[in-house]
């Protein structure tokens, strides 16, 4: 058992740092973010990613161990994401990371960025039996996992192409909305009619839970350009709402169809695009019909942060994992 565990999150454009008590009282989650650098070029640029992560750090963990109330000498451990993520990105968490385990003589570990966001929703009071199905969707990755334990997620399916945030900051770029593109479409769709625009929704029959959004995406492009200026200003509402619901079906039907094939009563989505309204109501309401409990994180969990990482670092730790001194990060999912 590890009373005080510090974990570290840099794998993309959020420095953070959280302290976690006993496996489940989060004691504190401080998070720097880029958004507002990175904005001005479209999208993430690595190499500011990198610099600005090494900025801020330092003074991240510090405030994060000072709304703790506690000193570096009572940690017991420290994480941090290993990958997947930007490399430039993740070696500086990780690194510093592990050498504060080194010069404190504690446990350290490395974590999955996508284990830590199927994990997430063991940060909420309200959370799901094993096993679950758990949906992780973000702008990195578009994913289903069938978790059996707290170190056991078997990966189910997969995109094929985009990731389903990556399409909401794509179309945003198309519809000159800037990024991160998730809650600007989803604000704009509240005034829109899902029902104006019918967008395809690739359902992949060879594949019943893959996902692929390339298309989508195009097909968002060729309405567009079939539009005047003046046309695309007054329907983008309706844009964002047709879009945002191809997406929404797509993801709430493959996530209750394999909870049904599976035989598992409890569903999971985490990452960024699951702090959107209208998968929140969407899964709620059509698991509901189907006898299936939908669970989410705060959307402050489920966009980036280490809070998520000290509680899958906590179940590794008790697990007996812990990562070797020589041990190096990682860009693409290992499994
Ligand atoms: O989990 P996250 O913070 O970072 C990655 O691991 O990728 O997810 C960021 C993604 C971005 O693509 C962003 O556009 C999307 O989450 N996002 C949303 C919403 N809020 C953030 N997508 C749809 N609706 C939202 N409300
Ligand atoms: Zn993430």
């Amino acid at each position: 058992m590890c009373h005080y565990i510090l974990a570290i999150e840099s794998s993309c454009d959020e420095t953070a740092a959280a302290v976690l008590k006993d496996g489940f009282e989060l004691k504190s989650s401080v998070i720097a973010s880029q958004v507002d650098i990175h904005k001005e070029y479209g999208g993430i640029v690595p190499e500011l990613a990198s610099r600005h992560h090494l900025k801020d750090i330092g003074h991240v963990v510090k405030k994060a161990l000072h709304q703790a109330k506690i000193t570096p000498s009572e940690l017991e451990a420290v994480c941090a994401t290993q990958g997947p993520g930007l490399v430039g990105s993740l070696v500086i968490g990780f690194s510093f990371a592990k050498a504060m385990a080194v010069s404190l003589g504690i446990p350290f570990t490395g974590v999955n960025h996508v284990s830590a966001h199927l994990l997430s929703i063991f940060l909420e009071d309200s959370r799901p039996e094993f096993p679950f199905i758990g949906l992780v969707v973000s702008g990195g990755h578009t994913s289903l996992y069938r978790v059996e334990s707290f170190m056991t997620a078997e990966l189910i399916g997969h995109t094929r192409d985009d990731a389903a945030g990556e399409a909401f900051d794509k179309v945003s770029k198309l519809l000159g909305l800037g990024y991160p593109g998730g809650p600007q479409i989803s604000q704009l769709a509240e005034k829109g009619n899902p029902d104006a625009f019918l967008f395809p929704k690739a359902r992949l029959v060879d594949d019943p839970y893959g996902f692929s959004f390339s298309g989508l995406k195009t097909a968002v492009h060729t309405a567009l350009s079939r539009l005047s200026g003046d046309e695309i200003q007054t329907r983008t509402p309706d844009i964002c709402a047709s879009f945002q619901k191809a997406v929404v079906e797509v993801l709430v039907s493959k996530t209750l169809h394999a909870a049904k094939n599976y035989g598992i009563m409890s569903v999971i989505a985490a990452g960024g695009v699951a702090s959107n309204k209208a998968l929140r109501n969407e899964m709620n309401m059509q698991g509901k019909a189907n006898g299936i409990r939908a669970f989410f994180p705060s959307p402050a969990f489920c966009t980036d942060n280490a809070a998520m990482v000290a509680i899958a670092g906590y179940h590794q730790l008790n697990a007996g994992v812990t990562a070797k001194p020589e041990a190096d990060v990682y860009s693409k999912m290992l499994c």
